[in-house]
């Protein structure tokens, strides 16, 4: 990491945590903020918050490496996550999946070379009677079927701060 990301990242944490709080309860959602904007959770920025709460950065790494929707590694801005639980299995989730990775040029698991869309699946999202069921980052999407995916993928591209 380059040093003015370094004072970057550490000015945005300090900005954060003065609305959070300097406690626990700021932990999860500095992190989730960090992950957002920096793209993923680095070594640094791990050691950052565990500084900034007065906490051991052994605390810090077990929260972020339970949670699956932390990242330690850099995803794409756009998280695109499909369910592959029964009831999306049986609404058609394999055509849909088979379009993404079409659409993206990438497997499941992957990350688009300009780094916009990360491809990956996930459990059921409870929206199992609407589905086969997506997640664009903290956007449920319902009904999915191959044809709406260029379309969707498309708003993203187009509302480069969130879809
Ligand atoms: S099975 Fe896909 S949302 Fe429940």
């Amino acid at each position: 990491m380059l040093f003015t990301e370094r004072e970057k990242l550490q000015e945005d944490v300090e900005l954060w945590l003065k609305d959070l709080g300097r406690d626990r309860g700021a932990l999860l959602p500095v992190l989730q903020k960090i992950d957002r904007k920096h793209g993923h959770i680095s070594d640094y920025s791990m050691q950052l918050v565990a500084e900034q709460l007065n906490i051991f950065p052994s605390e810090v790494y077990s929260v972020v490496s339970f949670f699956r929707f932390l990242y330690r590694e850099p995803h794409g801005k756009f998280i695109v996550r499909l369910c592959r639980t029964i009831s999306c299995d049986l609404a058609g989730k394999d055509k849909v999946a088979h379009q993404l990775q079409t659409e993206l040029g990438i497997m499941f698991g992957e990350t688009t070379d300009d780094n916009m869309f990360t491809l990956e699946w996930t459990n059921c999202t409870g929206m199992c009677d609407q589905g086969p069921a997506m997640l664009v980052n903290d956007h449920v999407i319902t009904k999915v079927t191959p044809e709406r995916i260029k379309e969707i993928l498309d708003l993203c591209k187009d509302t480069i701060d969130g879809c």
